[in-house]
């Protein structure tokens, strides 16, 4: 993280078929950019490093380019990826409880900040909002996510550019904030191992208790409600990962293109086959490219061998059960205050408040 963070004025676009770019057309929001992105690993160093261990794997974080990112909007829809619309159906019914739980004069801060339907459900339904917060590493899409955001609600609108995953600081609203609450929907919490997702809500947990002491007054620490997936039959979980019309495998593929372009890799994706496979061990779907043949690759001038039938590891999707998941907040100093599903308990949110609070 750089040491000093700066401000920036940036107006952000609502016209966004490009990216979000800064300054733009009339219908654009001044936003007030609070910058503290870290310097980002080069590229080519991460692959190289994840090619070339005992086993193979690639950043999950690689499958969202544009193209990547579209994919995604298309597996969000499928009718084997029952996640996406569960959640929002929890969202839908219960926005109004959320909203209650978080209180008046709330400063929401969503992690990797989607602008998606549910953080409009739970905007709507939160009655006088201090602030929306939202933070990502992507300066463009956060932006583009933070100007739609501003043009559909009114609540002052402070995005950070930040990696997420680090310490970051936190802007101050104009208005004066009762609480604060971190909201992490989508499962995302899912695509990062136990010990990260640990960690993750560890930093959370420190965030809140650090603008809690940071704030005159006595503003309580505040609370954490995320969303993640629930375990449950083996066929259902797969399913969800092997769709038959195989959008999730050409999100997969898509990466190794990616590199192919970025890199002047000569990754040659039909030399690889995709499968996600439930992993009881690790809890997770993992999705996996399995060399079809062994051949060897260039990336930028350094040689990668595969062998027949070795994994490239491209993805993990943990499944919790709500005591697990409870027990993973609570090692990481977070207690489960409310917890919201659907009638199948296929998906959960829950709010959690830092313990000793
Ligand atoms: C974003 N994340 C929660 C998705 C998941 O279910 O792990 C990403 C995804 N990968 C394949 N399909 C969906």
């Amino acid at each position: 993280m750089r040491e000093n963070p700066t401000r920036e004025r940036a107006a952000a676009s609502t016209d966004n078929g490009g990216g979000g770019a800064v300054p733009t057309t009339s219908s654009t929001a001044t936003l007030e950019l609070l910058e503290c992105a870290p310097r980002q690993r080069p590229l080519l160093d991460e692959v190289l490093d994840g090619l070339r261990g005992t086993q193979k794997s690639l950043p999950a974080k690689l499958h969202y380019d544009q193209r990547g990112s579209m994919l995604f909007e298309q597996i969000c829809s499928l009718d084997e990826y029952y996640i996406t619309r569960t959640e929002l159906g929890i969202m839908q019914r219960t926005a109004a409880s959320v909203a209650e739980a978080l209180g008046d004069g709330c400063m929401l801060i969503e992690p990797g900040s989607g602008a998606s339907l549910k953080t409009d459900l739970l905007l709507e339904a939160m009655a006088t909002p201090a602030a929306y917060v939202p933070v990502d590493i992507s300066r463009d899409f956060l932006l583009e996510a933070a100007a739609a955001i501003a043009a559909r609600h009114e609540v002052e609108v402070l995005p950070v550019w930040a990696d997420f995953t680090r310490r970051h600081p936190l802007p101050t609203p104009a208005a004066s904030i009762n609480s604060r609450a971190i909201y992490f929907p989508g499962s995302t919490v899912g695509n990062f191992s136990r010990p990260e997702a640990g960690r993750l809500l560890e930093l959370f947990a420190e965030l809140l208790r650090e603008s809690q002491a940071e704030q005159a007054g006595g503003v309580p620490a505040g609370s954490v409600v995320v969303g993640f997936d629930c375990k449950k039959e083996i066929p259902r979980m797969e399913a969800a990962y092997n769709d038959a019309e195989g959008v999730t495998a050409e999100f997969n593929y898509n990466v190794l293109d990616r590199l192919s372009r970025e890199l002047g890799a000569d990754l040659d994706r039909d030399r690889f086959e995709f499968r996600a496979d439930w992993d009881e061990e690790v809890g997770a779907i993992v999705s996996r490219l399995w060399a079809k043949e062994s051949h060897a690759v260039d990336i930028a001038g350094s040689t990668v061998q595969f062998e027949a039938g070795e994994p490239i590891r491209m993805e993990e999707s943990h499944k919790y059960t709500p005591a697990e998941f409870e027990q993973l907040a609570g090692a990481a100093g977070l207690g489960l205050e409310k917890f919201w599903s659907d009638d199948s308990r296929d998906f959960a949110v829950v709010q959690l408040r830092p313990l000793g609070c």
